[in-house]
Formats: C-alpha cells, sequence, structure tokens
C-alpha cells in the first residue's frame, strides 16, 4: 500500500529510483512523484497515474542528483491527482516527503500550521508532515523529523530529504514497512525488497518508532526518543529472476503456473515419510504448548482467510482440534475470548497486513501465543509473531493472491499432520496424507496443461456481469475464492456460497444462461451437489462443472466439465482452485483489465 524508493550513492538517483518505483507499483498505482537534490536545489515531479506517465514526464530532463525519494501511491486522503501525489514539499520548497500511511490526527496539526501561517494546498495527510518538519527545522534534518513525527499519531513509513542537507535521506516508520539496502558507496531505503534487490540484497528492518540518518557510507538508527539502535543486517534469499515475469503477460500469470514449484518449496524438507509426521522448525520450541491446546483461532483477512477456512476443515477433521476463523478486522474490535488453551494462528501472505497485524497484537496482549503463517520473511508479523510457519512461495506480485493460497493450505495442512499425530491420527493416516500432499505438484501440472480449455470457457462467458460459485465441505471457501478472483481482477459481480444455501436465497438470481461454477469432485457429498446442480440446470442456469477426471456421468448434467485429477478428499481445495484462477485471469484479459493491478486495490494493505 504506497510503494517508497529513496536512493544516496555514487550514481545517478533518477534511474534507480524510477526503477525501484515500477517495481513497487504492485503496491499501489493510482500517482508516483520523484525529489532529487540538484545543484539549484530541491526538485520534485510527479503525476496522477501510473510510473509509466511519470516516466514520460521525465523523458526529456535531465538530472544529476546522487540523492533522490520516490514514491507510488495509494490514495487514502485526497483523490488521485497531481497535486496529491507524493513527494510532498514543505512551504519553503526546501524539503520532500514521501509516506505510506495514515496520520490521524491530521485535522488538528492542520489547524495548528493554518493557524501559524503554513499554507497546506493539498487533500493529503503528507503534506502536513511536511510542514511541521519544516516549522521544527533548526539546522538538521533528522531532528526535525524527530521532533515532527512526536507530533504525529498514526501509522507511517517516511523518507525525507533537504536540499540543504545533500549528504543523507532521512526515514522513519511506525507501523508500515521500511528497510535500508546496504550497498557499497551506496545506501537504498525502500518498503519492500523487491525495489533494491538488483543492488542489493543486505538489508536491515527499520522498527517502529525509529528514525534511521542514511548517507552514501553508513547509516545511523535511533528511537524518536534519540536512543540509539543497532539492528543486524539481513541477507535476504529472493533473486532478481524471481521478481520478474520470466516470458509471462502478467505477474499473476506467471504465479499460477508456478504453483507446482512453490508447494515442492512449502514441503521441502519438511516432510518426515518414515514416521508419518512432518517437522516445521518454526514450530520446534512449541511442541509442548502445541500438545496442550484446546481450541485454535485463525485470524486472517481476504484470500488469506479463505486459507483459514479450509484450515479449520482440516484441523477439525484430523487433530480434532476446535477452530474458530476470524475475519482479523473483526477480531480486533471484539472482546474475543483466549484461554490458556487457546492458541492463535495468524496467516497473512505479506505479513504486513494492518488489520491482521493489530489483532495479533490484541491476541498477543490478552496472552495468547501467536503462531505467523506467512510468506515474506522478515515482515513485521513474522518477526512479532511467537513462532511460526513460512509459506516460501517467493515474491507475490500480482495484486491478486493465487500461488500464496495453495502456499498457506499446504502449510495449514502440514501443521494439521503435526498436531494430529501427537493425538489421534495413525502414522497410516499420516503417512497417507503426506503421500498424498507429494503427489500435488504434479496434478497440478495436468491442470495447468489444461489451460486452453479453461481459456475457451473463458472466452464463452467473459461477456457477463454475474457469476455463482458454489462448493460444499472443503471446497466451499474454494466456491469463495473463485468468486474473489474473478471480481477482483475482472470486476465481475461475482458470490461464493455453500452449494446447499442456494435454495436459502441466491437460487433467486439464476436466469437463463448464467453462469454457475460448481464444486462438484467425486466425495462424500457429491450426490448432494449433484441435486444443487439440478436445481440450477432447471432454471436454465448454465453449469460449469470442476470435476474429479473419469467421471463420464456428469459430464451430461453440465454445460461444461473441467476435470482434476483424484485426490484425498481433503486437499481438493489445491487442486479446484487452480482452474478458477485460470478461468479469472483469462476472463481479466478478454475484459482488457490490468490483471496484476487490478482498480482499487493494492497489494499489501497497510491501512485500516
Ligand atoms: C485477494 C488478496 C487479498 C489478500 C488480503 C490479505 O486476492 O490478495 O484479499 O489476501 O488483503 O493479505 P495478506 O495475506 O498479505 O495479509
Amino acid at each position: 500500500m504506497c510503494g517508497i524508493v529513496g536512493y544516496i550513492g555514487h550514481q545517478k538517483a533518477t534511474p534507480i529510483l524510477i526503477e525501484g518505483l515500477k517495481r513497487l507499483e504492485y503496491r499501489g498505482y493510482d500517482s508516483a512523484g520523484i525529489a532529487l537534490v540538484e545543484k539549484e536545489g530541491l526538485i520534485h515531479e510527479k503525476a496522477a497515474g501510473k510510473v509509466k506517465t511519470l516516466e514520460e514526464l521525465l523523458i526529456n530532463k535531465t538530472f544529476a542528483s546522487h540523492i533522490g525519494i520516490a514514491h507510488t501511491r495509494w490514495a487514502t486522503h485526497g483523490v488521485p491527482s497531481d497535486l496529491n501525489a507524493h513527494p510532498q514539499v514543505d512551504h519553503t520548497g526546501n524539503i520532500a516527503v514521501v509516506h505510506n500511511g495514515i496520520i490521524e490526527n491530521y485535522r488538528t496539526l492542520k489547524e495548528v500550521l493554518e493557524r501559524k501561517g503554513y499554507n497546506v494546498i493539498s487533500d493529503t495527510d503528507t503534506e502536513i508532515i511536511a510542514h511541521l518538519i519544516s516549522m521544527y527545522y533548526e539546522g538538521c534534518l533528522t531532528e526535525a523529523v524527530r521532533m515532527a513525527l512526536s507530533q504525529v499519531e498514526g501509522t507511517y513509513a517516511i523518507a525525507v530529504i533537504d536540499s540543504r542537507s545533500p549528504e543523507k535521506v532521512v526515514a522513519a516508520r511506525n507501523g508500515a514497512p521500511l528497510l535500508i539496502g546496504q550497498g557499497e558507496g551506496e545506501n537504498f531505503v525502500a518498503s519492500d525488497v523487491a525495489a533494491i534487490l538488483r543492488y542489493t540484497n543486505k538489508v536491515v528492518y527499520i522498527e517502529d518508532k525509529e528514525i534511521a540518518t542514511i548517507t552514501a557510507n553508513d547509516f545511523r538508527i535511533s528511537t524518536i526518543e534519540k536512543i540509539d539502535i543497532t539492528h543486524k543486517v539481513e541477507e535476504v534469499g529472493w533473486t532478481l529472476e524471481m521478481i520478474e515475469k520470466a516470458g509471462h503477460e502478467y505477474f499473476m500469470h506467471k504465479e499460477i503456473h508456478e504453483q507446482p514449484e512453490t508447494l515442492r518449496n512449502a514441503m521441502r524438507g519438511r516432510l518426515n515419510l518414515e514416521e508419518g509426521t512432518v517437522r516445521l522448525n518454526g514450530l520446534t520450541d512449541h511442541l509442548d504448548d502445541l500438545s496442550k491446546i484446546k481450541r485454535i483461532i485463525i485470524i486472517a483477512c481476504g484470500t488469506s482467510w479463505h486459507a483459514a477456512l479450509i484450515g479449520e476443515y482440516l484441523l477439525e477433521e484430523y487433530a480434532k482440534i476446535p477452530v474458530e476463523v476470524e475475519y482479523a478486522s473483526e477480531f480486533r474490535y471484539r472482546s474475543p475470548i483466549i484461554d490458556e488453551g487457546t492458541l492463535v494462528l495468524v496467516i497473512s501472505q505479506s505479513g504486513e497486513t494492518a488489520d491482521t497485524l493489530a489483532a495479533m497484537r490484541e491476541a498477543q496482549r490478552r496472552g495468547a501465543k501467536g503462531l505467523g503463517i506467512v510468506n515474506v520473511v522478515g515482515s513485521t508479523i513474522a518477526r512479532e509473531s511467537d513462532g511460526g510457519v513460512y509459506i516460501h512461495a517467493g515474491p507475490e506480485i500480482g495484486v491478486a493472491s493465487t500461488k500464496a493460497f495453495t502456499s498457506q493450505i499446504m502449510v495449514l495442512s502440514l501443521i494439521t499432520i503435526l498436531l494430529g499425530r501427537m493425538r489421534n491420527i495413525s502414522y497410516n493416516m499420516g503417512k497417507e496424507m503426506i503421500e498424498a500432499l507429494q503427489s500435488l505438484p504434479e496434478k497440478i501440472q495436468t491442470i495447468l496443461d489444461n489451460e486452453e480449455q479453461i481459456k475457451g470457457i473463458a472466452e464463452t462467458y467473459y461477456k457477463h456481469n454475474n457469476f455463482l460459485y458454489l462448493g460444499r465441505g472443503v471446497n466451499f471457501p474454494v466456491a469463495l475464492e473463485g468468486a474473489l478472483k474473478l471480481k477482483e481482477i475482472s470486476y465481475i459481480h461475482a458470490e461464493g456460497y455453500p452449494a446447499a444455501e442456494m435454495k436459502h436465497g441466491p437460487i433467486a438470481l439464476i436466469y437463463e444462461n448464467m453462469p454457475v461454477v460448481v464444486i462438484a469432485t467425486r466425495d462424500s457429498i457429491y450426490d448432494k451437489v449433484m441435486s444443487n446442480i439440478a436445481q440450477v440446470k432447471a432454471r436454465n442456469g448454465n453449469v460449469i462443472a470442476i470435476a474429479t477426471e473419469g467421471d463420464t456421468e456428469i459430464a451430461e448434467r453440465v454445460n461444461h466439465v473441467i476435470y482434476i485429477p483424484k485426490i484425498k478428499q481433503c486437499f481438493t481445495p489445491l487442486l479446484a482452485v487452480i482452474p478458477l484462477q485460470l478461468m479469472a485471469y483469462h476472463m481479466a484479459v478478454l475484459r482488457e483489465c490490468n490483471v496484476d493491478q487490478p482498480r482499487n486495490l493494492a497489494k499489501s494493505v497497510t491501512v485500516e
């Protein structure tokens, strides 16, 4: 949610900043801007629209600056416009600020500044920070930032430059991600490692309420209260190749196709076939506690919440532990009952989602152990949780989550086996489950190889404006996820329902030829799902069924069948979701939508 990149060092800043912005664009893409310190002073250029628009604006301009900050925005205060784009500059034109987050007391601060004669011209809360820094400036930028931030309530990651101090970038964070990239004779600041990976994989994570002063050869970090801090430099395992498209038209397409590999990565080194169990290093210190838990609460948002629902099914079915799944945004404002036997599992791809982080902190405040299932290594949830398991899906850049979803389910399956084997599942069952998981990558590949058929179905239906997705049992969350994928990237209205619920209302929506996607795999509730299909057909709806290979019977009862290989029932979501991801993708492409950057959305929702 908003991307920040800053540079200081021996190279020219502009190309590095623009490249960084392009890599961060998935975090926000309604406007972009850059500020540099040139010989003649601070200059800034910004424009509503994508980074490409900013790049075009700069095409005939040459800049010599070796220091600069840049931003790609996801609007919170004020519409996307040139004026509201960042950087925001103070009234003297010396100080430029880029910001990710929300300043909650900005109205009060604005009134104070206006009373003192400052002219606030944009609708952003960020401009307030620029004026505040200016108001406190007495020759030292770091101190002025420190004073300004002591007045600010809310969340922020900021980077600041001042034409009077061209030897430093000042950065600070509270509740939004920010890291320093360490180079040789150059240093970087960024909201995400993707922006700087081309130059360095050595990073230092800035923590909440810390300020960093970054020069070309050094950086110093202190708290807002002025206590010096040292953090260790960490090496990030991601490579440049991992954050590029590798010949695919969109990141989402690449990420869908990566799933056989990402699932292998999620299992690697964790399976113990001989003992019919798994080993999860991030949980080894907690095994004693895990053997005693009586109840699990899983907290997440969006797609991660759908993975949590599948986790609920798995954990209750095999580990026999009662599970509640909560939307993080709701959990944090309730009075959840957490007792000694309650374990809180937090699922987040980015590890930065504000609601999820706040919910985890609330659970920890109430005495719960919070374990994370996270993708981004070093993210805030990963660092603040009491332990957990990385999903190892690699960078997910398409805004719509795909590979992270299947890897989250994989990790939930591994946790189920671990907890199940500590309780009631037999060695044979543990082994059977592991073998089923091992067979997944190849099975997913066969579905991916069938992409042309799925694309054909997308071609038939992409002009429709309403879709219904139905599933039952463990596949009900898959119906929710299929509907979410479609609506978020193609803007087609889609609803997901438990198939049997249809008769309690949604059936009224069915009109002639309305596309209804039904997950109808050969399992214990197959016959019931077939009755639901009959109800749709009786109202002349068109059914697209996701069915089990070899089920010829279903082909006679529906309009289209997409076959998936047979797998142990509890793991069908890992296969059934693949055609739904591909179908949503192709419909979005056919509707000429920007698949990777759907309107109004951003990866990593770091605001409430
Ligand atoms: C949908 C999607 C979102 C995220 C949600 C949580 O495709 O990506 O619904 O799943 O914003 O994000 P994380 O998992 O990063 O906490």
